[in-house]
């Protein structure tokens, strides 16, 4: 059965974000965040600090922190942190949350943190250490935990194996990316069910699926039947890793919406305001929303 309420981690400013190849200025982004959060998203996360020749689109996360104030603060407004530097530039914004960002495969290690796997476990202790002693909220994504567009398709011990490394660490969450959405229902019970053995329940975890396969509803709702009661959206669809050959956007907060309003669950989202804020996202970059909801509740 499905839990009767679910927690929706919204992460459009970030993921959505980051692929964008035009440049949206940081008042935009403000604005977005300002939206979703009015439309009745409690978790919003809201961008990156990282290096910012790696992701030029998220240079501006001092820029959009300024804006928003006490709008970007606390436990429920993550950022992404890969080290140290990323943290310091966190916490003079005044985040309350910060997430590291794993992966189960080498050379996605490589490709998107310059390191080997062991080697970003080894950069992220420092970070979960500091962040937790700073009293910050700390999440840790595990990226390719289905398959990987250079390795292929990814073993599950591979991925608990990094799995308990950043719980190990210290971290309140996991977040279990299908980063180029090739995963399908049943991998997604047998990495929950080899995950809850390793002592990783489900109440640990959310699940992050990008939806490049169309699959990214089914196995959400695959996860939230074993247990799973987080999930990552995006507002409109958007969204994508720079480094990741293939990925496209996350599942879209509205396809989810439509889905568990259907069901009965709880949100506490309003469909037609995260709707007008894709619509409006999607004249800022001047495209229209990948979402089939999206579409079908604004005529085409
Ligand atoms: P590196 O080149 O190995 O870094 O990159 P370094 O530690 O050797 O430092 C080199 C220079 O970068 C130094 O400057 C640092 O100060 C600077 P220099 O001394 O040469 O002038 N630097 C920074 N500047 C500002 N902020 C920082 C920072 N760090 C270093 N935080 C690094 C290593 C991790 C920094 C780099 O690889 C990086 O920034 N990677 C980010 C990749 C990224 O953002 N990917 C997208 C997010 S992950 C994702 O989308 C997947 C997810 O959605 C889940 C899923 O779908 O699976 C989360
Ligand atoms: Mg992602």
């Amino acid at each position: 059965s499905l839990p009767r309420r679910v927690t929706v981690y919204e992460v459009g400013p970030r993921d959505g974000l980051q692929n964008e190849s035009g440049v949206v200025p940081a008042a935009v982004k403000a604005e977005f965040v300002r939206r979703l959060l009015a439309a009745g998203l409690e978790t919003v996360e809201t961008t990156s600090f990282v290096d910012p020749r790696w992701v030029p689109q998220l240079a501006d996360a001092e820029e959009v922190l300024a804006l928003l104030g006490d709008a970007g603060r606390g436990p429920r407004r993550p950022v992404l942190v890969p080290n140290l530097r990323g943290l310091d530039r966190a916490l003079a914004a005044g985040v309350g949350a910060v997430a590291i960002f794993g992966s189960a495969t080498e050379t996605f290690a490589r490709r998107n943190l310059n390191r080997s796997v062991e080697e970003s476990v080894g950069m992220f202790a420092p970070v979960v250490e500091r962040a937790r002693a700073e009293g910050l909220w700390v999440r840790g994504y595990v990226s390719m935990c289905f398959g990987d567009p250079w390795e292929g398709p990814v073993p599950v011990a591979q991925v608990v194996d990094v799995c308990r490394r950043l719980m190990d660490l210290g971290c309140d969450q996991l977040s279990l990316g299908d980063t180029i959405g090739v995963g399908t229902v049943g991998h997604v019970h047998r990495l929950l069910e080899a995950l809850a053995a390793a002592g990783i329940g489900p109440e640990q975890v959310g699940v992050h699926f990008h939806d490049t396969y169309g699959q990214a509803l089914a196995n959400t709702l695959a996860a939230l039947r074993d247990g799973v009661s987080v999930v990552d959206a995006s507002t409109g669809g958007l969204g994508g890793c720079p480094f990741a050959k293939s990925a496209t956007g996350n599942l879209a907060t509205e396809d989810l919406v439509w889905a568990l309003d259907g069901a009965g669950v709880e949100t506490g989202l309003d469909l037609d305001a995260l709707v007008a804020t894709s619509s409006w996202m999607a004249e800022q970059l001047g495209r229209p929303s990948p979402s089939r909801v999206v579409t079908a509740l604004t005529g085409g």
